[in-house]
Order: C-alpha cells, then sequence, then structure tokens
C-alpha cells in the first residue's frame, strides 16, 4: 500500500513508518516542513490528496509539553494542529477521485471519564464533560466521512511506552536518580501500551479489510495504576520510586485543568480491538518496560 501518514514524523509516526516499510508499503508524510519523503499540510490542502491507498493522522501539538504555560492561546494550539489537520485529511480524501481505502486517526483515552471504579471499552459513553474529552469528540467528527468507499477507523489510544518519546522520556531521568515514584495519591488508573503495539494495531486497521470503527489502544494486561507503573518503571531500572509527586505540584506545572491528565485516569480495555484479532507483543507491564529501558 502506499500510506499518507500526517504528523509521521513524531514519536508515534516513526515507529509506524518502520512498521509499515518493513511490511513492504510505502509511506509518505505530511508535515508543516517540506523535505524527501514529505509534503505539506498547505501542498495538501491545496493540490489535493497524492495517490495513496491509505491515509492516517498523528499531527497535534505536544499537550503535556511542561514548557508551555496552559492558556488560552496553548489550548487553541492544541485543538487547532489536531482539527484542522484532520479536517484538511479527511476533505482531501472526500474530493478524492480514487479515495483512499482506509482512514485511520489515534485520539485519546481522555474521552473517557476518569473514574476509580468504572470500566470502559469502545461501546461507552464520554466525550462531553471536560476539555479533553470535548477535545476527542471534536477530532473524531472532524475525520467522519459519509458515504462506504473509505473504510474509517479510530484508535483511542493510552500512554504510549517506547524509546527515544512520549511520557517515560520525561520520566526516566527523576526515576533514574532515584527521585521517582507515583504521581499524587497515585490510585489513579494508568492506561498504557507498548509503542510496538500501538503502530501494530494501527498497521492492522489499515491491512485488515474488516476493522472498522473505534479501537482501544490499551494493553490488554490487568488495570495498571499510576502507583504500580511508578514500581514497576523504578524495578526495571533498579532504583526506588517511593517519592510520590504532590498534586499542587503538578497542578503548578500543568495548571489544573491539563494536571487532571496525571492525575486522575480511566480503566480502559480493549475488547474491540482484541475483537478484530489484534495479538498483542507486549501485553504485560513488565516486559514492556524492559523493552523500553533496555
Ligand atoms: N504519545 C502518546 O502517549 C499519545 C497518547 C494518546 C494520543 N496521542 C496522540 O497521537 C498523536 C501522535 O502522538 P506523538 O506522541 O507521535 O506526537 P508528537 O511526536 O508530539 O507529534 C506528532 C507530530 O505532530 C506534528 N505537530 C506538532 N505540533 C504541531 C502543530 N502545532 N501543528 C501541526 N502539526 C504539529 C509534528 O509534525 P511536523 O513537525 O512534521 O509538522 C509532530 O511530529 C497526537 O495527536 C497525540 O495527541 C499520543
Amino acid at each position: 500500500m502506499r500510506v499518507l501518514v500526517g504528523g509521521g514524523t513524531g514519536f508515534i509516526g516513526t515507529a509506524l513508518t518502520q512498521l509499515l516499510k518493513a511490511r513492504g508499503h510505502e509511506v509518505t508524510l505530511v508535515s508543516r516542513n517540506p523535505g524527501p519523503g514529505r509534503i505539506t499540510w498547505d501542498e495538501l490542502a491545496m493540490s489535493g490528496l497524492p495517490r495513496c491507498d491509505a491515509a492516517v493522522n498523528l499531527a497535534g501539538e505536544n499537550i503535556l509539553n511542561p514548557l508551555r504555560r496552559w492558556n488560552e492561546s496553548f489550548q487553541k494550539e492544541v485543538l487547532s494542529s489536531r482539527l484542522e489537520t484532520t479536517q484538511i485529511l479527511a476533505k482531501a480524501i472526500i474530493k478524492a477521485s480514487q479515495p483512499p481505502k482506509a482512514w485511520v486517526l489515534v485520539t485519546g483515552v481522555a474521552y473517557y471519564q476518569p473514574s476509580p471504579t468504572a470500566e470502559y471499552d469502545e461501546d461507552s459513553p464520554g466525550g462531553d464533560f471536560d476539555f479533553f474529552s470535548n477535545l476527542v469528540t471534536k477530532w473524531e467528527a472532524a475525520a467522519r466521512l459519509h458515504g462506504e468507499s473509505t473504510r474509517q477507523v479510530v484508535v483511542r489510544s493510552g500512554v504510549v511506552l517506547g524509546r527515544g518519546g512520549g511520557a517515560i522520556s520525561q520520566m526516566l531521568l527523576p526515576f533514574r536518580l532515584g527521585l521517582g515514584g507515583p504521581i499524587g495519591s497515585g490510585h489513579q488508573f494508568f492506561p498504557w501500551i507498548h509503542i510496538a503495539d500501538l503502530a501494530g494495531i494501527l498497521v492492522h486497521a489499515l491491512e485488515a479489510s474488516h476493522v472498522q470503527g473505534i479501537l482501544n489502544g490499551v494493553a490488554p494486561a490487568p488495570t495498571t495504576t499510576n502507583a504500580e507503573f511508578a514500581k514497576a518503571l523504578g524495578t526495571v531500572l533498579g532504583r526506588p520510586a517511593f517519592l510520590p509527586l504532590p498534586s499542587v505540584v503538578v497542578q503548578a506545572v500543568f495548571g489544573r485543568e491539563r494536571a487532571v491528565m496525571l492525575l486522575e485516569g480511566q480503566k480502559v480495555v480493549p475488547r474491540r480491538t482484541l475483537a478484530t484479532g489484534y495479538q498483542y507483543s507486549f501485553p504485560e507491564l513488565g516486559a514492556a518496560l524492559k523493552e523500553v529501558i533496555a
């Protein structure tokens, strides 16, 4: 297949591109910056969809950048970087004379309301209770196509664990120094997925013609809390991980609204992902962390 990947220069996109190429597919990236093997968003909006068999969108301003204050202008960037890129791709697909066979979007489990008791699968309600859940609703709506010619899949991802990026890259230094530990109470759920599995689910969604609709991109392991995650990371690194990061510090750095992403969590199960036949490479947290740290 020829696959067009919006935001494919990033953390998940790099892993996805490697896996697609290893499976014999061709990849063209859509980026803000021109370069070999890329087109820009402006070119895509002006010239329409290049010939491709499938499209994916991964573009989005990094929400948990601790150097950016959670103010109105940053919130607008977080929103527009996702909605506008998704709209450009969706419009290009609608206008294409030969529409791609598959169109896949990665959103997040922030769609589901954090809760210490509820368990969410792909059919559970959500998407209407705070900034991030509303963002996911608008983002998924921006991707929606009417008509049957292109198969549509949305992968709601948990925290992606992989080398060289994502949440772990920010946690490693304090944990290596023995200063790691649970965030806030540590009781909140921590839905996670190894990057090889997220890339694997995306390729499964692109290749398998029976896959359609929402898939939860989380590991099938028994649900992990933030404290269990911190303990497992400390164990893999051979370091103590008992120092809690107080909620007030997280709120001061990230702002109250954004801090919810770290201080609260959802119990999410990949019921449909498993039912579609996807087989996980890293279903267990310990093995996933060992691979990331190795
Ligand atoms: N990583 C996770 O744990 C996780 C979890 C759940 C959901 N997701 C979602 O999955 C997607 C990909 O995640 P990722 O970790 O791979 O992200 P990433 O590496 O931070 O960014 C992906 C790409 O988005 C583009 N981008 C960044 N800021 C942009 C902006 N303001 N406007 C337009 N494009 C922009 C960049 O491409 P160019 O510089 O080439 O334009 C970047 O390479 C994101 O939408 C993210 O919200 C990620």
